[in-house]
């Protein structure tokens, strides 16, 4: 069994204290919509009674429907989803009842053996109502719960739930975080976790639980995070926590810093849009500290790796996902160039099986905004299973893949919410930047090539915000070419993962088909793809490979292609060749994508918009969902 063969974002919350527990439920949920939106509930206990509400489609719904259809009561559990099995429908949405209506549970995973369970509980006679596996799980503790009864347990008795909630995660196979409430045992939540990430906020003399901390926000900075095949009983009377084979746990309860805080939209329309606009802050933060002028070098305090081990390593592997991926890409650039390290960059999702050699010096960095992406928690399982050192650049603090590497860099870019990654991907950069400094005046970087980095790069935050006064020059470009059903983007050198992530910024949110290429790929195929319908565009800044991008333009011009560039200032060449021109400051070659990724981000925003995409949510998309 691979545990980790689906890993689904969908959140989760809970609720046990002594306020009303669908407030707190309906502003959680809200918060972690973000993590899938195809339905949402909650489930509500009071007076051995379940009240169950749930509805397709966004916590916008629900909230009507509650204000219509209220529930009372102070212990309760919701749920936002992102369905894998069973369409999203009413039906579908959790919270999932068990038949004789003694458990309710809301689930984040994929049960693999459901199809197995239940054609089992349909010999004893079980009626199912929904599609989904996760029905199962309910129906299963349900079954166990009347074993449990009918040989003498008591249903009130706390015991008697952790036996049936024991008894039935002992046969699922798969991947769950879960909230259960038993009916005949008010006063308790209960929360299991195999592969997908459970925290329990602790209050006074109450407890939440959440996918992750932002619904905790406002309420509670201390936090419990559960580990695989922990189960959790929160109480009135306290937090109980159980390993499947150790027992009753000690539980340590940690403080969550400050900048998980602001998940709030303030004055803008979309969080993509605000994160577009944090970027000089959130690449300022990622400096802050490492920046080392004494020694012109960078400092990290978690790198957990000694100097000496450092400078033995003769090759790197960054291996990620999406977006991450191609910051990824800026890195290898980065460190080959200063650092003179081979780097390979891997598709985690390939590196988890391909038995890759990895050898005694050899460091592998997983780069992960959530730090939760199935794929990349499996190479770096996989990783550190064979005994490699495996380091993590993660933005989510106490995240699955933070708290299992040995070691890393935080991005500290604070929470970012838009299914689309903008600020996450220009901090990971920044931060690879730094990495290749720091390795780099390990080897052959000169005192002098090591001041000269760092002085361009502080000077990065203010050009960044520079940059985003291209935004009404995007808006205009956008108008122009927002009904077109193809895009090329193109690119060399450290603008080539600009152009990949561009194209995917565009698919993701307007559901438009672009691609990436180096732009001197074109000729060997993709050019066919043009037409007057087909905009390219071009990621063309002053620097080494400029002339050779500006004949790679010319003959998309020659074959009728229109042509957007993103062109350094006053480029009076690149506009007379062009349609449309995004400048940019002038920046160093290596730190261009800092730059030249802006006005890409501000683009798939803008066209879609034009097209009535709903931008923080695009269709079919989580933020992190990763199914194999
Ligand atoms: C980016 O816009 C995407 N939503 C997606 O590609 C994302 O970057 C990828 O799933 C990796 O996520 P992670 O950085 O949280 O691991
Ligand atoms: N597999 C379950 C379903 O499809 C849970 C999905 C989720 O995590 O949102 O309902």
């Amino acid at each position: 069994m691979d545990l980790l063969r689906a890993l689904i974002m969908c959140g989760i919350v809970g609720y046990v204290g002594h306020r009303p527990a669908s407030d707190l439920l309906l502003d959680g949920l809200s918060r972690l919509e973000y993590r899938g939106y195809d339905s949402a509930g909650i489930a509500v206990v009071e007076d051995r009674e379940i009240a169950v509400r749930k509805r397709r489609g966004r916590v916008a719904g629900l909230i009507e429907l509650i204000e219509s259809h209220p529930v009372e009561g102070s212990i309760g559990i919701g749920h936002t989803r992102w369905a894998t099995h069973g369409d999203p429908s009413d039906v579908n949405s959790h919270p999932h009842l068990d038949e004789s209506g003694r458990v309710v549970l809301v689930h984040n995973g994929v049960i693999e053996n459901h199809d197995r369970l239940k054609a089992r509980l349909s010999e004893t006679g079980c009626g199912f109502r929904s599609s989904t596996d996760t029905e199962v799980v309910a129906q299963l503790i349900g079954w166990h719960l009347e074993q449990l009864i009918e040989s003498g347990h008591a249903a009130d008795d706390p015991e008697t739930c952790w036996s049936a909630l024991r008894a039935t995660l002992d046969e699922l196979e798969g991947t769950y975080g879960l909230g259960v409430l038993f009916r005949d045992c008010p006063g308790h939540l209960w929360a299991a976790r195999c592969g997908s990430p459970l925290v329990i906020g602790v209050g006074d003399q109450e407890y939440f639980l959440a996918s992750d901390t932002s619904p905790l926000i406002g309420y509670t900075r201390d936090v419990v995070y559960l580990d695989d095949h922990d189960t959790a009983r929160l109480g009135r009377d306290g937090l109980e926590v159980r390993h499947r084979d150790a027992g009753t746990r000690d539980v340590a309860v940690q403080t969550i810093q400050d900048e998980a805080v602001d998940v709030e939209l303030g004055e803008f329309p979309h969080y993509m849009l605000k994160e577009i606009y944090e970027q000089p802050d959130s690449i300022r933060s990622a400096m802050r500290g490492r920046m080392d002028g004494d020694d012109a070098t960078a400092v990290f305090g978690g790198l957990n790796a000694d100097a000496g081990e450092l400078r033995r390593i003769d090759r790197i592997v960054l291996t990620a996902c999406g977006t991450s991926w191609h910051a990824g890409l800026v890195g290898e650039y980065l460190i080959e160039e200063f650092a003179r390290i081979p780097t390979e960059v891997e598709y985690a999702s390939e590196l988890r099986y391909r038995n890759a050699p990895l050898t005694d010096t050899t460091m592998v960095f997983a780069i992960t905004q959530s730090g939760e992406t199935a794929d990349t928690l499996a190479a770096v399982r996989e990783c550190r299973r064979k005994g490699h050192k495996t380091l993590a650049i993660c933005n989510t603090v106490g995240s699955t893949i933070a708290r299992e590497a040995d070691g890393g860099i935080y991005l500290h870019a604070g929470p970012e919410i838009g299914v689309a990654s903008t600020k996450a991907f220009t901090s990971q950069v920044t931060v690879l930047a730094l990495l290749a400094l720091y390795l780099g005046r390990m080897r052959h970087m000169s005192f002098r090539a090591g001041e000269a980095f760092l002085e361009s790069l502080e000077a990065m935050p203010e050009l960044v915000a520079r940059t985003l006064e291209c935004h009404d020059t995007v808006r205009e470009v956008a108008r122009r070419f927002a009904d077109c059903g193809n895009f090329l983007y193109l690119g060399r050198q450290y603008n080539f993962p600009v152009a990949l992530e561009g194209a995917l910024k565009l698919k993701e949110i307007s559901y438009i088909h672009a691609e990436g290429y180096p732009a001197a790929e074109m000729k060997h195929g993709p050019i066919a793809l043009v037409d007057e319908r087909t905009p390219s565009v071009f990621v063309t800044p002053r620097g080494g490979v400029y002339e050779k991008v500006v004949s790679n333009l010319e003959e998309i011009k020659a074959r009728g292609g229109p042509v957007i560039a993103i062109a350094g200032p006053d480029d009076e060449r690149i506009a007379g060749l062009v349609d449309e021109v995004i400048p940019v400051p002038d920046v160093p070659e290596f730190l261009q994508p800092l730059v030249t990724s802006i006005p890409l981000q501000l683009l798939a925003y803008e066209v879609a918009l034009l097209r009535g995409c709903d931008v923080d949510r695009p269709r079919n998309l989580a933020k992190s969902v990763t199914v194999e």
